[in-house]
C-alpha cells in the first residue's frame, strides 16, 4: 500500500512538473522530423542532416510537431563551389492562408561570388519585409550557426551568435506579430533559379549536380504548440518555466545591439524599409519605428 502511495505521489508529481515546465527540446533530424520531398535525397544520420538537389529533386524536411515562442538553431555547410541557381531555405511556418513564418533562406552564386543570406517573415499572411546581408564569412567551407530566437516580444535573427534583425511586436500599432499559430521548422534545397541568383540572370548548372548543403546539431528548445490553449499558456511571463518570456531572453544586450549595427551598416544589401520606389512612398507602419 505505502509503495502505491509513494508511486502515485511520484505520478503527481511529475505531471505536476511537466505542466509547470512547458520547454519542449527537440535535437535530431531523425527522430524530430519527416521528410516531405525527395526521400533518396536526404540523409540523416546521428543529428546530421544532408540535403541534395539534382535535376530530378530537391529535398525537403520538416519537424513533426509546431512551436510558439523559444529558440531554434541550427548549423549549416551551405552549397560549395558553383551554388548559382540553388536556394537553401531553413524556416519555421504555419499553414492556411493567414500563416505566420520566420525565414532564412540561402540564395546561391557562381564560384566566387558570395551567397545572399535572406530573411523575411509573415504575420496573418502578410510578408513583404525582406532584408538581406552578404555573409561577412564563408558560408560554404564549414558550418555556421543561424539561429532563431522567438518570443511574444520580438523576432531575433543571429548568425553566428551575432543578431542581424529584429522584428519587434508593434500590435498595439496595428502591424501582425506572429504569436497565436503554432509553428513548424523546414529545411529545403531546391532550384529557384528564375529569380534566385542575380535577378535570374544566373541559372543552376545542372553538369555540376549533385549540390549539397549538410546541418548539424539542430535544437529546438521551443513552448510545444497544443493548439489554441497554448497562445495564452506559451506567453504568460507569470509562469516560472517560460523563460523566453523573461527579461533577460527578450532584450538584447547593449553589445549585442552595437555588433549588430556594424553587421547591418557593412553587409546589408537589401532592406525594404528603405525601398521606397516598392512601396511608392507608403512604407509599411513598422519602418518608422523603433526596429531594435
Ligand atoms: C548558436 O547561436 C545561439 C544564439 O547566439 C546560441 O545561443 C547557441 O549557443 C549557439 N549554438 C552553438 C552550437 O554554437
Ligand atoms: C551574387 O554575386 C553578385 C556579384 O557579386 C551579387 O551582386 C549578388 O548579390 C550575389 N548574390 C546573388 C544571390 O545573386
Ligand atoms: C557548366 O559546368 C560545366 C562543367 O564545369 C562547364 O563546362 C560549363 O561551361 C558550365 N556551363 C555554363 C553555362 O556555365
Amino acid at each position: 500500500m505505502a509503495g502505491l502511495r509513494v508511486q502515485t505521489l511520484i505520478f503527481v508529481l511529475v505531471a505536476a512538473l511537466a505542466i509547470l515546465d512547458r520547454t519542449f527540446v527537440e535535437a535530431n533530424f531523425d527522430k524530430n522530423f519527416i521528410v516531405t520531398w525527395g526521400k533518396h535525397h536526404i540523409g540523416t544520420t546521428n543529428g546530421n542532416l544532408r540535403l541534395v538537389l539534382d535535376k530530378s529533386a530537391g529535398s525537403a524536411i520538416r519537424s513533426k510537431v509546431a512551436h510558439l515562442f523559444g529558440t531554434v538553431e541550427m548549423l549549416i555547410k551551405l552549397v560549395p563551389g558553383n551554388s548559382a541557381g540553388t536556394v537553401a531555405a531553413y524556416y519555421m511556418s504555419s499553414t492556411g492562408t493567414a500563416h505566420d513564418e520566420i525565414d532564412f533562406e540561402f540564395l546561391g552564386n557562381s564560384t566566387g561570388e558570395p551567397y545572399t543570406i535572406h530573411t523575411n517573415i509573415f504575420a496573418k499572411g502578410k510578408g513583404d519585409r525582406e532584408q538581406q546581408f552578404k555573409p561577412w564569412f564563408n558560408p560554404t567551407n564549414g558550418f555556421h550557426n543561424y539561429t532563431i530566437h522567438w518570443n511574444p516580444s520580438e523576432v531575433v535573427w543571429f548568425v553566428d551568435g551575432t543578431p542581424i534583425r529584429v522584428f519587434r511586436n508593434y500590435e498595439k500599432e496595428g502591424v501582425a506579430y506572429p504569436n497565436k499559430q503554432g509553428m513548424k521548422v523546414f529545411a529545403s534545397l531546391w532550384s529557384a533559379d528564375d529569380w534566385a541568383t542575380q535577378g535570374g540572370r544566373v541559372k543552376t548548372n545542372w553538369t555540376q549536380a549533385p549540390f549539397v548543403a549538410e546541418g548539424r546539431r539542430y535544437k529546438a528548445r521551443t513552448c510545444l504548440w497544443q493548439g489554441p490553449a497554448s497562445i495564452k499558456q506559451c506567453a504568460d511571463p507569470t509562469i516560472k518555466s517560460n523563460w523566453w518570456t523573461s527579461p533577460s531572453f527578450s532584450q538584447l544586450t547593449r553589445s549585442q545591439i552595437d555588433r549588430m549595427q556594424k553587421i547591418r551598416s557593412g553587409f546589408m544589401i537589401y532592406d525594404y524599409c528603405k525601398d521606397t520606389n516598392r512601396f511608392k512612398g507608403v512604407m509599411p507602419p513598422e519602418c518608422s519605428k523603433r526596429q531594435f
